[in-house]
């Protein structure tokens, strides 16, 4: 593919001031200039089973989907230790690649499988039935009481007759999955019912649908009515059967159609040495996704975390804010010269968010030597982050990431540009949103 053609190439020039615009796919024989800057016009993020379920800081799809085809080939193994909802897990398969995706979020690891796993489309519209019907029978009895949910604060975030609503849904689901348990199909058609259910919660909560994290705030009073929360189940549930179905058919032609979901995380993977062909990953940004908290009411829901607190889960994650004081009260330094003076400077108003940003690059330093070991040499591991202020102070985390992964680790950092961001699911107060990421193209 000539990428002037198929891409509508505004500025494809190895000038790196120039801003080259790509429309859709980008040929993976184009290279983009060392330092360059690529906007990159998605033409459809929700292309099969990608708009499953919404998530922060999703990639679109279309650069995953140039970086596998320009760095890996057909059969190979590619690897997203921070899979968050599966965008390039997804790609992988679609390429006739052997796919790895691991992520420490359940809700994570639940809609990267669901969304990678295809289903026989007549199993799925008889099970569609089934439940719909079981839904609306159970909904007009009123002396009928499904099993609800205790978690933190329930009623606060959701009206009593939402609770009944999605509990009715989520039993029905439950339901018609026990009596076929024993099969595999039915097992992936339950998860991709519950993903469905989970896609719908934020929406039918009290939470403010403006922000990332789940906040209910006194000025937001979202308009829901009773029957809401089952005419979003079943319109979500019939547009997705559609977009499965697509994907099943696809899946079909496919050379290979094998991904791995291994429970685990990003520092410790549990794969072999040398045993993958291309890593490729988002990181967290720092200081700007809670993870944990963001998917709290979907993870509660579908029985995904325990009924306590959630700062327990919220420590083991890259980035996580859940640090304490003694942690802190003194400035810790790094030794890399693009780190510590914002350490030190982000340190001198405030201690605590120095920290976070101190043990996000300390733990990105143990994921990059855990992906240093398990790449083949020669191999290549793209990584997409973004800077950003913190206390008004730039953390260039592009710059702090190079230098820690070509000093401390020994990759070598062969290529890096940067991706204009146009949309994306992810709201910041505005002075520190990001206003795109760097891409490192790392070889072992
Ligand atoms: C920016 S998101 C990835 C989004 C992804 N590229 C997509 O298209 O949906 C970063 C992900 O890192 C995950 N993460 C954070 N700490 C982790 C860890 N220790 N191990 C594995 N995943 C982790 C988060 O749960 C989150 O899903």
């Amino acid at each position: 593919m000539d990428l002037s053609t198929s891409t509508h190439a505004a500025a494809a020039r190895e000038d790196t001031s120039e801003l080259i615009e790509v429309e859709g796919d980008i040929d993976p024989s184009f290279d983009v200039p060392n330092q360059g800057k690529i906007l990159v016009i998605s033409n459809d993020q929700s292309y099969l089973t990608h708009g499953i379920h919404r998530f922060p800081a999703k990639f679109f799809p279309e650069l995953p989907r140039y970086l596998i085809r320009k760095y890996s080939n057909k059969y190979e193994v590619v690897l997203d230790p921070m899979c968050g909802s599966g965008t390039s897990i997804l790609e992988a398969m679609l390429n006739n690649r052997i796919a790895i995706g691991i992520d420490i979020d359940p809700i994570a690891h639940l809609i990267t499988k669901v969304k990678t796993t295809p289903i026989d489309s007549i199993s799925l519209s008889v099970a569609r039935r089934i439940l719909i019907k079981k839904i609306q029978e159970l909904e007009s009895k009123s002396d009928f009481h499904p099993n609800i949910p205790g978690f933190h604060y329930r009623d606060n975030w959701f009206r009593p007759f939402v609770i009944r609503e999605l509990a009715i849904i989520h039993d029905c689901i439950e339901n018609i999955l026990s009596t076929n348990m024993h099969q595999d199909e039915w097992r992936s058609i339950g998860d991709f019912f519950r993903v469905i259910l989970s896609s719908i919660i934020r929406d039918v909560s009290n939470a403010d649908p403006h922000c990332t994290r789940t906040v209910l705030r006194k000025k937001v009073v979202k308009n829901i009515s009773p029957g809401d929360a089952y005419s979003k189940f079943t319109e979500r549930l019939i547009q997705q059967c559609v977009s499965m179905s697509d994907l099943y058919q696809i899946s079909k032609t496919l050379e290979i159609c094998d991904v791995r979901l291994p429970i685990g995380n990003a520092i410790e993977t549990g794969l072999d040495d040398d045993s993958v062909d291309l890593g490729l990953t988002s990181p967290p940004y720092i200081n700007a996704v809670d993870y944990p908290r963001t998917h709290q009411l979907e993870m509660y829901w579908l029985g995904l975390l325990g009924t306590g607190p959630l700062s327990h889960v919220k420590r083991k994650y890259i980035g996580t804010e859940t640090v304490y004081k003694n942690e802190y009260n003194t400035l810790k330094t790094s030794g890399y010269e693009t780190l510590d003076p914002v350490l030190e400077e982000i340190f001198n108003s405030d201690p605590r968010r120095s920290f976070i940003v101190f043990k996000f690059f300390k733990d990105m330093q143990q994921q990059l030597a855990e992906m240093y070991r398990v790449l083949k040499p020669g191999s290549m591991y793209c990584i997409a982050i973004g800077n950003n202020l913190i206390r008004g102070v730039e953390v260039r985390s592009n710059k702090i990431l190079s230098e820690i992964a070509t000093s401390a680790i020994g990759f070598r950092l062969e290529r890096t540009f940067f991706s204009k961001l146009i949309r994306h699911f992810i709201r910041i107060p505005r002075p520190e949103r990001m206003m795109g990421e760097w891409i490192l193209i790392l070889k072992k």
